[in-house]
């Protein structure tokens, strides 16, 4: 990869935005984050295609809700390192003028994302360096750029499982999703460990012993609990390649999302 210009980048120690980069057929990961790659894919196969449908979740829940749902702000945390679909093209690529804040705290995510991440004239994007179990941070940084009078998709895909507390994460989500006015999505996608159970406790224990930042999966009907008092949109909380698929949705992932409105 290109050098970066983050100081003190640990590059010994698998990082998850670079692991993530690695599955989708990167560039920007080291040897560490290789390895780790391999060995957990050893473990689980699926992890690859989990990585993938993700994606593809990321670009069908999207487009949705800017087609049909008329939303014009995407507040996305957790952005990962720049690849096809991201989410401020897939949203101006239906209507230029959304306005996108993506939010991440690594900083090598951040110094590519703001070289790379270039959004439309018409529309905004802009890059906030802070962290989820700080929405008091998110919050303030995303109005400088959202109006939060009008409806806003909130998109938390693969980083809720970040914090491993479940109190701290349903706090989190309520928190963020409490400031949102009527008419706003909530997206996330979350590891599960409902299928592959006895893989995915593997790779989870494998991860946690190498990698940064620790993860925690969690059964659907946990990940389900972060859309209490909001409507979940069909199919409900899915493995991601069930979510609305344009095809053969394929082997279920260790990965399931939902979308929902607050009405
Ligand atoms: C697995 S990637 C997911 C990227 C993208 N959202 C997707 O679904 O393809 C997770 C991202 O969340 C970021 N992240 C992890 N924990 C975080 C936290 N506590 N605050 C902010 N960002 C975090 C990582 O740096 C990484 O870029």
């Amino acid at each position: 990869m290109t050098e970066p210009t983050v100081k003190n980048l640990d590059t010994g120690t698998p990082h998850s935005a670079r692991l993530w980069n690695y599955w989708l057929g990167g560039k920007d990961n080291f040897q560490a984050d290789r390895d780790a790659g391999e060995a957990i894919a050893g473990m689980l196969p699926s992890i690859v295609a989990l990585a993938r449908e993700d994606r593809k979740f990321l670009r069908r829940s999207v487009e949705h809700l800017v087609r049909d749902g008329g939303i014009r702000q995407i507040l996305d945390i957790g952005t990962g390192l720049p690849t096809a679909d991201n989410t401020h093209q897939v949203a101006q690529n239906v209507a230029p003028e959304t306005r996108v804040v993506y939010v991440d705290n690594d900083p090598l995510v951040l110094v590519h994302a703001r070289a790379l991440l270039q959004g439309t004239d018409e529309g905004e994007t802009t890059y906030v360096e802070a962290d989820l179990n700080d929405p008091e941070s998110i919050l303030r940084a995303a109005r400088e750029t959202l109006d939060f009078s009008q409806p806003i998709a909130l998109t938390l895909l693969g980083i809720v499982h970040f914090i491993r507390d479940d109190e701290a994460a349903l706090a989190v989500v309520r928190r963020l999703v409490e400031e949102l006015p009527p008419g706003s999505y909530l997206a996330i996608a979350h590891g599960c460990h409902d299928i592959n159970t006895e893989e995915a406790h593997r790779i989870v224990d494998f991860w946690n012993e190498r990698g940064t930042p620790k993860i925690k999966y969690r059964s659907s009907a946990e990940i389900a609990a972060f859309f209490e008092g909001l409507r979940l949109l069909e199919p409900g909380v899915v493995p991601c390649n069930r979510w609305r698929p344009e095809g053969d949705p394929g082997e279920d992932v260790n990965q399931y999302c939902g979308v929902a409105i607050k009405e």
